[in-house]
């Protein structure tokens, strides 16, 4: 990437996207990796590396073991890979909801320490009143209601939420409630049908659905799901590619090359210089 493409492109911030509300859909992948952050650079809209690194990257089984540190890693990893796409990092269970000063402190260090546009937190109890104080601050912020990855030991695993009236009327009353904060944006998780559509009519501000229907300004997926890096994958996830398949063709032309002593060839060695 030349210093002199850097310089000329301007990346897309909060402001862009919050204007997007109602118009074209928002295109959005999650990144962690900076060859990966390049390859859709030129084709997404918005970046966000999200705590779902625990358990894409580093093998957890959900996202409460995530740290603030793996969160800023990643996000300067993304930051260096992209130079046009908005890049949202996720603030990491833990890091944001005892109260508005720590998370404040905590996303400050993520905005100076990446570079990164703004933070995206999940809803909770006290979370709008912590939306607000980053804002009024200078921290841009993506809310996330529906499906809570980092509340699925209380809420009994990754289950679609708002199957009831209950629970229906408690999201869109959160989204609402995040959009007054002053998000400029929401991730609407896993959601029944119907619902991403209420929410996406309520709010001033776009929604970005996964697992939640087409009723929404913008979709995201977690990039190895869509591109096929796992045997098992999600209802809602379109894969496509099979980058698990291609994988382990190549690793296994690999290895019968090795052994059969055909790798490495000619074209593949150093010789020594004449003289
Ligand atoms: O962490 C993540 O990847 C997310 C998406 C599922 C939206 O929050």
């Amino acid at each position: 990437m030349s210093s002199q493409r850097q310089e000329t492109v301007r990346r897309i911030a909060a402001p862009d996207i919050a204007a997007r509300k109602g118009k074209t859909p928002i295109v959005c992948l999650t990144a962690y990796t900076a060859p990966v952050a390049e390859l859709l650079d030129d084709h997404c809209d918005l970046l966000l590396v999200g705590d779902s690194v625990g358990m894409v990257v580093h093998g957890l089984p959900n996202t409460v073991g995530v740290t603030l540190e793996m969160m800023i890693l990643h996000g300067q990893a993304v930051m260096r890979g992209s130079r046009r796409a908005m890049v949202v990092v996720d603030m990491p269970f833990g890091s944001y909801e005892g109260a508005p000063e720590v998370a404040y402190d905590n996303a400050a260090r993520v905005m100076k320490e990446t570079g990164a546009q703004a933070v995206k937190v999940e809803s909770g109890p006290t979370i709008n009143a912590t939306i607000e104080y980053l804002v009024k601050r200078g921290i841009p912020v993506m809310g996330h209601v529906g499906l809570r990855p980092q509340a699925t030991l209380v809420d009994g695993g990754f289950k679609a939420k708002g199957r009831t009236e209950a629970e229906r009327s408690r999201i869109l009353e959160e989204a609402s409630a995040a959009a007054a904060a002053g998000a400029f944006a929401i991730v609407v998780e896993g959601v029944a049908e119907g619902l991403a559509r209420e929410i996406t009519e309520a709010v001033e501000i776009p929604t970005i659905g996964i697992g939640a229907s087409a009723g929404c300004d913008g979709q995201i997926l977690v990039t190895d799901d869509m591109l096929g890096l796992f045997d098992w994958t999600p209802k809602f996830v379109r894969r496509y590619a099979d980058l698990r398949g291609e994988i382990s063709k190549a690793v296994a032309a690999y290895a019968d090359d090795v052994r059969a002593r055909r790798f490495p060839g000619p074209a593949e060695i150093y010789f020594a210089k004449a003289g």
